[in-house]
């Protein structure tokens, strides 16, 4: 396989890190993980959810890492190399392929979604939430869903921004720009917290996400909780995978994944921190809102609270902030691949994709008006049908092969090499997570996503 170019190579020894946060930072820690742990038994389920992250979510997450940079090459190519040197079938290069296609896909509807987050900036700046309640706030969004032409508007300036970073490259825009992105967004992040402290019901959101009850502990709650520790962490779509090929031979391995692992959580906590004391604020929204939390209630409360306007526009831009650095991590795995394979610039290959993402992000903004009513593919309109396929199917059927190919096929020396270890509990611990546990856990997540789907 030629590559005319060497495989690039973070600057820095923190931009893994704070790339792979950038990534794993998304609208699920900000909108998912607060209502879905407010729905199913606060305490309890943010308990679940850490065993999750550390017992399956980790292990994977190295996994991924590992055979990024083994590669050093995009995912396709960096999977095939480990297959080829472990004499396995050409089978297990569906990891690679299989990541990258997902990426592509969850990029033309994620910059959908997040063209939301920027409407709601431009809206917040212009004072637009002042005096809202709950029926005019719905109203405001489903007008925003019902027009196509204001949707596409927002989604083409969202990838464009995407568009931009890429296309500077690896240590030129993408190390720059998370290195500038992420501290803007911790520090929104701890501004909001200051503020749901001071101005919010900050002991009744405390009670709401942490009050422990064992009888939360259901099996509900923990295929959900086991769902999102996969999702929140951008495993098995070509991201992870491709931050870990830039990652420096020196650097360890397990602990930048761990550091990944517990800031991801961290966000993840006190997003729900700084979002529930507001809303438990505003009299007449409700917390169990579900979905409808960060674009229905949360406006209401930001437009009745002292100084709202101001912290209104810096909880949608921490919103945008965190969904550009995730775009970024999916635009990059195919770009990769298409310059390395077919030997093509940079800049070429980034408009090809991001314009086919583009189109194809334009079907799931018809999925909100024209559209919402044609089915696809299983009865699904095309947002609908991605938004399944790649988070319920390619999501853990990508990260169960993962977790198979690397735990009982992938040769063995080769992995004690990448972790600089030979043998010991640790990685004797890790490699039977990953032979049966993650394996047992990712079939599970399946089996529930499908079910739940076809059962409603
Ligand atoms: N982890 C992201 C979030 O929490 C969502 C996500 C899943 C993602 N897979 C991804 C983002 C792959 C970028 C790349 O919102």
């Amino acid at each position: 396989m030629e590559r005319i170019k060497q495989h690039a190579i973070w600057g820095h020894r923190g931009t893994f890190v704070l790339a792979a946060t950038g990534s794993a930072v998304g609208l699920g820690n900000i909108w998912k993980f607060p209502y879905i742990a407010g729905e199913n038994g606060g305490g309890a389920f943010v308990l679940m959810y850490l065993v999750f992250i550390a017992l399956i979510g980790v292990p994977v997450m190295i996994a991924e890492v590992l055979l990024g940079r083994h590669g050093r090459a995009n995912p396709i190519h960096a999977v095939g190399k480990m297959v080829r040197q472990s004499g396995a079938s050409r089978f297990w290069s569906a990891i690679g392929w299989s990541g990258v296609l997902a990426a592509f896909l969850i990029l033309s509807f994620y910059s959908v979604v997040a063209g939301w987050a920027l409407d709601y900036v431009s809206t917040a700046a212009r004072g637009g939430f002042g005096g809202w309640d709950g029926a005019s706030a719905g109203a405001a969004f489903d007008a925003l869903l019902a027009d196509p032409w204001r949707l596409m508007f927002w989604q083409t300036l969202f990838i464009g921004l995407t568009v931009v970073v890429v296309a500077f490259g690896v240590t030129k825009g993408l190390e720059t720009a998370v290195r500038l992105l992420m501290p803007l967004l911790f520090v929104l992040l701890l501004l909001l917290l200051a503020y749901a402290a001071v101005a919010g019901e900050f002991v009744r959101g405390l009670a709401f996400m942490f009050s422990f009850n064992p009888a939360d502990l259901s099996w509900k709650a923990a295929s959900v909780a086991m769902g999102h520790a996969f999702f929140t962490l951008s495993l098995a779509m070509g991201a992870i995978m491709a931050y870990g090929s830039y990652m420096p031979g020196k650097a360890s391995i397990g602990k930048m994944v761990l550091t990944v692992a517990v800031l991801d959580t961290l966000v993840a906590l006190v997003a729900g921190l700084a979002m529930f004391p507001i809303v438990f604020a505003t009299p007449g929204i409700t917390a169990g809102e579900g979905p409808g939390l960060m674009f229905v209630s949360l406006p209401v409360a930001f437009g009745n609270m002292p100084a709202g306007a101001l912290f209104g526009v810096a909880f949608f831009v921490l919103v945008t902030l965190a969904a550009w650095s995730s775009t970024i991590s999916l635009l990059e795995p195919c770009v990769a691949y298409v310059t390395e394979r077919f030997g093509i610039k940079r800049l070429t290959a980034n408009g090809l994709i991001a314009g086919s993402a583009w189109l194809l992000g334009l079907g799931s903004v018809l999925s909100f008006n024209a559209w919402a009513d044609v089915s696809w593919l299983l009865g699904m309109n095309i947002f609908d049908f991605l938004d399944f396929f790649t988070q319920r199917v390619m999501l853990p059927l990508g990260g169960l092969l993962m977790a198979l190919f690397v735990g009982w096929v992938a040769r063995r020396d080769l992995l004690q090499h990448e972790l600089k270890v030979e043998g010991g509990v640790l990685f004797g611990s890790w490699l039977w997570l990953l032979r049966i546990v993650c394996p047992v856990a990712l079939l599970a997540i399946l089996l529930a996503g499908v079910w739940a789907q076809f059962a409603s």
